[in-house]
C-alpha cells in the first residue's frame, strides 16, 4: 500500500442533500459512472459472455462474469511494487446472491445447475483497470482477470489445518476446501495481496437433526428458503456433510497478481462471521489485523503475527498470516481496554471448557471469546486504521435493536444506547501508539442518527451530514475518513429512518466532528467498498443490492424498492455495480 499523502486539514466539497432518487449523486464537480456491473465480463481470454438482461446467462457464463452483490474491494497498482495511479487491478467481493433475479424463471424447476449458477455468482472478481484521460476502462481480455467462486480450490493454513473437525469425505486430510462464500468486506496486505472475509456463511447450511452447541453458536439452522443449495448439493446439507460448515468463516488470502495462485484460508485469524480485515504494521513490523464479527452482541478481534514483515521478501510475507496470536477486545467502563489472548491452555481455554488444542479453539473462536469475557458489541462491521496517527483505530457498530432489551445484554459504556437503531463509530488508541499493544484507551467518535431527534436511541451528535447504520469505513491517503451506510431495506426512509432517504457515503476528518455527504445511492441499495488510487484522484465504490425489497422491479405496489439502476431498462433488472468516481478537473477526491 502506498505511503500516505500530506494530511488533509479540511474538506473541499459542498455536502449534498439526502435523496430518494434512483441514481448515484455526487457533489458538483465530480463524475460517478457505473463501471463493472453484475453480469459484465470479467475479462477472461476467449470467454467474454455478454450480460443478458432477462437472467438467461448460463451457469458457465456466470463464472466468467461479475458476480452479484459487490462488497469490499481493494486497489493493486500495475506493475506490482509501483504506486501507479492510472493502471492496476481491482479485487472485489460478491457477497451473496438473489435467486429471484439470477434466473430467467426464478426458482422454478429448482435443480443442482441452478445452485451452481448461484455458486458462480458469489466469491471474488479480479479485474484489470486502466485510466485514459480522466476516465477508466476495464481491460478485456486481461491475463490477470479471474473469478474465484464457491468451487475454487483453496488451501487451509494455520493451527486448524488437519484438525478432525476440518475433515470431510472429500478432504480426509482437512487441508483443501472448495471455495469461499458470503464475502463481505476485505483487507489489503503490505505485500500486495487481497484478504476476503467470509461473513454470513451459516445461512447456506441446513441441519435437520438436533444441532450441537458449536452449530447453534454459529447460527446453523434447520431451514433455508433463500439459497436452497442444501436441497440439491449435499456439501451444504450438514446432516450428510457434518464438518463442511467448519471450513467456512475464515479470512482468505488471494494474490491478485498471480491468477494461477491457490487462495489460502488462514485459520490463525479465527473463525466467526468475518466482516473485514484491516491490516497494519506494529512498531517493530509485526503484522496486525483488526477484525469484526458482524452479528448482534459479537466481538472485535485482532491478530498479531509471530514473524515480522520484511518489505524485501514478498514470498515470506505470504506466510505471515499463518501463525500468530489472536486477541479479543474488552472495553472497560472507565475508557480503558484490554486485548485478551485466545491461547489454548490460558484463561480457562482448555478441556474443562471444551477446547482440545489451539486448532480446535480457533474453529470455536466465538466460544473461546465467550469464555474469556470479551465485550459484546453492537454489530462490529468495518475497521479502519488512521494512516496519519499510529495506533489510532476506528470501528463501525452498525446498529443493534436488541441492546438492552429483556433477556439481552444491557447497555454498557461502549454500547451506550438501548435499542440502538442508528449505530455508532468506536475509536481507540493503542497504548504507546503501537498496534501490537495489549492495552488501549477508547472513546466514541460519533453517535449516528438525526440531530433533532429527542429520542436518545435515534439522536445523532455529529455536525453536518446526518446518517445511520454506518458500515463501510476507510481512510483515504490524506487521512479523510469515509463512512458508508447500510440501512436495512426494511427501514430505508421509513419508520425511525423516515426522511433520511437512500443509503449514502459521508466524509469527516476525525477531530473536527464535521461530516459532509459525498454520495447518495439508488433505491434499495447499500453503499460499500472503498478503494482509492495512490494519488487519491480516483475513488471506486460499490453499489450493492439496488432495488432490494422487491424482486419485481415493475411492482407498483412497492415503489420504495423499485430500482432499475443502473441500466434504466424497464424490462431489465437492477444490478450491483462498481462505480468509478473522479473529479472533472482531475483533482483529488474530497479536497
Ligand atoms: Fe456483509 Fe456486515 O456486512
Ligand atoms: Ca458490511
Ligand atoms: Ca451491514
Ligand atoms: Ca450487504
Amino acid at each position: 500500500s502506498p505511503s500516505p499523502l500530506a494530511k488533509a486539514v479540511s474538506l473541499g466539497f459542498t455536502s449534498i442533500p439526502l435523496s430518494t432518487d434512483d441514481t448515484v449523486i455526487v457533489p458538483e464537480g465530480y463524475i460517478a459512472r457505473p463501471f463493472y456491473r453484475w453480469g459484465d465480463a470479467v475479462g477472461l481470454k476467449g470467454n467474454l459472455p455478454e450480460f443478458k438482461a432477462d437472467g438467461s446467462n448460463t451457469t458457465d457464463e456466470q463464472a466468467a462474469q461479475a458476480g452479484m452483490h459487490h462488497d469490499g474491494m481493494a486497489w493493486f497498482s500495475l506493475p506490482r511494487g509501483e504506486d501507479n495511479p492510472a493502471h492496476g487491478l481491482l479485487a472485489l467481493n460478491h457477497e451473496y446472491i438473489d435467486n429471484g433475479m439470477l434466473f430467467k424463471d426464478g426458482v422454478a424447476n429448482w435443480n443442482k445447475d441452478k445452485a451452481l449458477k448461484g455458486q458462480n455468482a458469489m466469491g471474488v472478481s479480479v479485474i484489470e483497470v486502466k485510466k485514459s484521460g480522466n476516465d477508466w476502462q476495464v481491460v478485456r481480455p486481461s491475463s490477470y482477470a479471474r473469478r474465484i467462486t464457491v468451487n475454487t480450490p483453496m488451501q487451509l493454513t494455520g493451527p486448524a489445518r488437519q484438525q478432525d473437525l476440518m475433515k470431510t469425505a472429500a478432504d480426509p486430510q482437512g487441508e483443501t476446501v472448495l471455495g469461499t462464500m458470503q464475502n463481505c468486506a476485505n483487507g489489503l496486505t503490505p505485500w500486495g495481496t487481497y484478504l476476503t472475509c467470509e461473513e454470513n456463511w451459516s445461512d447456506i447450511f441446513v441441519k435437520k437433526a438436533p444441532r450441537n452447541a458449536l452449530e447453534k453458536r454459529y447460527g446453523i439452522s434447520d431451514t433455508d428458503a433463500s439459497y436452497r443449495w442444501s436441497e440439491v448439493d449435499d456439501r451444504f446439507n450438514v446432516d450428510k456433510t457434518p464438518n463442511e460448515p467448519n471450513r467456512f468463516g475464515w479470512v482468505v488470502e488471494i494474490d491478485p497478481y498471480d491468477p494461477a495462485s491457490t487462495p489460502r484460508k488462514h485459520t490463525a485469524l479465527g473463525r466467526f462471521k468475518h466482516e473485514g480485515a484491516a491490516v497494519t504494521l506494529a512498531a517493530d513490523n509485526h503484522v496486525v489485523v483488526y477484525m469484526g464479527d458482524d452479528q448482534k452482541f459479537e466481538y472485535i478481534y485482532k491478530f498479531i503475527s509471530d514473524k515480522k514483515y520484511d518489505p524485501a521478501h514478498r514470498e515470506a510475507g505470504m506466510h505471515l498470516l499463518e501463525s500468530g496470536t489472536l486477541y479479543v477486545a474488552k472495553f472497560n467502563e472507565d475508557g480503558s481496554g484490554d486485548w485478551l489472548p485466545l491461547v489454548f491452555g490460558e484463561n480457562g481455554l482448555d478441556q474443562s471448557n471444551g477446547f482440545e488444542s489451539q486448532g480446535d479453539l480457533l474453529i470455536k473462536t466465538r466460544l473461546a471469546a465467550d469464555t474469556v469475557g470479551a465485550t459484546k458489541m453492537d454489530r462490529p462491521e468495518w475497521i479502519a486504521v488512521d494512516p496519519h496517527s499510529a495506533g489510532s483505530v476506528y470501528c463501525t457498530l452498525t446498529n443493534n435493536s436488541d441492546r438492552g432489551m429483556e433477556g439481552k445484554a444491557p447497555v454498557d459504556a461502549a454500547n451506550p444506547r438501548a435499542a440502538n437503531l442508528f449505530g455508532h463509530i468506536m475509536h481507540w488508541n493503542e497504548e504507546n501508539g503501537d498496534p501490537a499493544a495489549t492495552r488501549f484507551k477508547w472513546d466514541i467518535l460519533v453517535l449516528a442518527g438525526r440531530t433533532d431527534n429527542k429520542d436518545v436511541k435515534a439522536k445523532g451528535n455529529m455536525q453536518g451530514a446526518e446518517f445511520g447504520s454506518p458500515d463501510g469505513l476507510s481512510f483515504d491517503h490524506r487521512g479523510v475518513l469515509w463512512i458508508q451506510t447500510d440501512v436495512s431495506s426494511s427501514t430505508i426512509n421509513q419508520k425511525d429512518y423516515a426522511g433520511m432517504g437512500n443509503n449514502q457515503m459521508v466524509a469527516t476528518i476525525p477531530g473536527t466532528n464535521e461530516y459532509r455527504r459525498f454520495l447518495t445511492g439508488p433505491r434499495g441499495c447499500e453503499i460499500t467498498g472503498i478503494a482509492f488510487t495512490p494519488d487519491n484522484r480516483t475513488l471506486f465504490i460499490n453499489i450493492q443490492h439496488p432495488g432490494e425489497g422487491g424482486d419485481d422491479v415493475t411492482d407498483p405496489a412497492n415503489p420504495r424498492a423499485v430500482s432499475n439502476w443502473p441500466d434504466a431498462d424497464p424490462q431489465g433488472r437492477p444490478r450491483s455495480s462498481t462505480v468509478v468516481i473522479t473529479k472533472a478537473d482531475g483533482g483529488m477526491i474530497g479536497l
